[in-house]
């Protein structure tokens, strides 16, 4: 089991580079299926959901050549369905989006329902929705997922009930091979929808309307292949700006679009941080004491749910009351338990925080119960005075690309340390038979 042990009370001061974007990665990846040809992709972030699902296309004879670190050749001339993906799919919640890409390219689609991070109920009603609408069939059963276009995927005009970033992708995909028009209102605007629209119709798609609340597809008929560089991801650098507006210090971090961190920037400018915007950097600098503030997460353009737990633990070293709304997730405060043992005073009543500041966070043993409440809880380890022990850092490591590097180049303390599995010492023990 590896575990993340961390040293706080250190200011933060130097440069960092922002990698590619994990939710843009794992979107455009699945979409890689349906172009018959080779696709090289650039600024693909080195974290372990990219690997799999690289796996997963290599599992349906894709072939996958990795040229330098962050770029990969991808060819997916010679693809077809296989069931050997499945111990996979089940693992990652990003595999749902191989049903659009399947149905695009097979015009049938046979994978597991997703995994993925476990903050309360994430149904795909919405997906299975516009599915149909474009001429699907679909099983679920077994927690399996058949699903078949028996005449053809065919244009459609579809109203999702609900914005889904998940269902907004996996229908944007399917739709670019289905016959005809396809109108898909009521959908999500986060940067790497747009970023995967714009890689759709760099390799012969036509999608028209990403990062409005209604996108337009004109099927075609085949996708070419081509090259196609990925945006930096904001949440990894929001992650970084809120470690700095918490330990203190001045950061330079390079390698972001600061329109897609506004709201982030926005808070924390409200907190009493330092925020400077440049064409593809922004430097974080926070000397003084921090404000208390409110914060609401919603869809994007609002301020995100993927930096809930982390603006929340931030928000335990600000003067005064903080209240934090999470308006997307029915469940995203599994966390706080973990922040208590570091003696956060934090009192949580369905979907609302409400954080008493004014604290010198102490560090203890902590579990990253998920993918963004593991950041937050080395955003508190480097906050927090002596010593933090982050176990399960596997959920980290889906998708930060070396968090330990990046923040040891800032100063910080930290370093990531491998043991043995006690289960699987004891599995491994002789026993007594008979
Ligand atoms: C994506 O999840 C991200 N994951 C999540 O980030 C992120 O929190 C979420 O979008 C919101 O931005 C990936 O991109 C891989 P949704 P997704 O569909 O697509 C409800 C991270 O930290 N809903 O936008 O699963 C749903 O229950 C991860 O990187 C339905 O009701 O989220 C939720 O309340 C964690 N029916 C809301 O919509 C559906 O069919 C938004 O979910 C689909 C969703």
């Amino acid at each position: 089991m590896d575990k993340y042990v961390i040293n706080g009370g250190r200011k933060l001061y130097g440069t960092l580079e922002i990698s590619g974007a994990k939710n843009a990665a794992v979107a455009i990846i699945p979409a890689v299926l349906m172009v018959n040809g080779r696709c090289r992709l650039e600024n693909l972030p080195q974290i372990s959901d990219t690997d799999k699902l690289l796996q997963i296309l290599t599992l349906m004879g894709a072939k996958v050549d990795f040229i330098s670190p962050g770029t990969v050749d991808v060819d997916c001339s010679d693809v077809y369905l296989s069931d050997k993906i499945f111990p996979l799919t089940r693992q990652i919640r990003a595999s749902y989006y191989l049903i659009g890409s399947m149905l695009g390219r097979f015009g049938k689609a046979r994978t597991t329902m997703p995994g993925g991070c476990n903050f309360g109920v994430r149904p795909i009603d919405q997906h299975v929705k516009g599915m149909k609408a474009l001429g699907v069939s679909v099983n679920i059963a077994r927690g399996l997922i058949d699903a078949e276009a028996g005449n053809g995927l065919r244009g459609a005009h579809i109203y999702l009930d609900k914005v889904s970033v998940g269902a907004t992708i996996n229908v944007m995909i399917a739709a670019v091979m289905a016959k005809g028009r396809t109108v898909i209102e009521n959908v999500a605007r986060e940067p790497h929808i747009v970023d995967l629209a714009n890689f759709l119709n760099s390799m012969g798609a036509d999608i028209r309307g990403a990062g409005t609340d209604v996108i337009k597809v004109r099927g075609v008929e085949s996708l070419h292949g081509g090259t196609y560089s990925l945006i930096p991801d904001q949440i990894e650098a929001g992650t970084y700006m809120a470690a700095v507006a918490g330990a203190g210090g001045s950061v330079r971090i390079n390698n972001v679009i600061p329109r897609h961190l506004e709201c982030i920037s926005a808070k924390l400018r409200e907190m009493g941080v330092e925020v400077e915007e440049y064409g593809d950097a922004i430097t974080v600098r926070r000397e003084g004491p921090l404000e208390r503030v409110n914060v609401k997460t919603q869809p994007y353009p609002g301020f995100p749910t993927d930096m809930q737990p982390q603006i929340t633990t931030v928000l335990c070293m600000a003067q005064g009351t903080s209240i934090v709304t999470e308006g997307v997730w029915d469940n995203r405060y599994k966390y706080v338990n973990e922040l208590r043992k570091m003696g956060a005073e934090i009192q949580v009543s369905g979907k609302t925080a409400i954080i008493e500041g004014g604290r010198r966070l102490t560090g203890a043993p902590v579990a990253a119960c998920d993918l963004r409440a593991g950041a937050a809880m080395v955003v508190a380890g480097l906050c927090a005075e002596g010593t933090t022990v982050v176990e399960d850092v596997v959920f980290i490591e889906r998708g930060y690309e070396d968090m330990v590097g990046k923040l040891r180049s800032l100063g910080a303390d930290i370093i990531a340390v491998s043991e043995p599995d006690p289960r699987m010492e004891f599995a491994s023990r002789p026993r007594l038979i008979g």
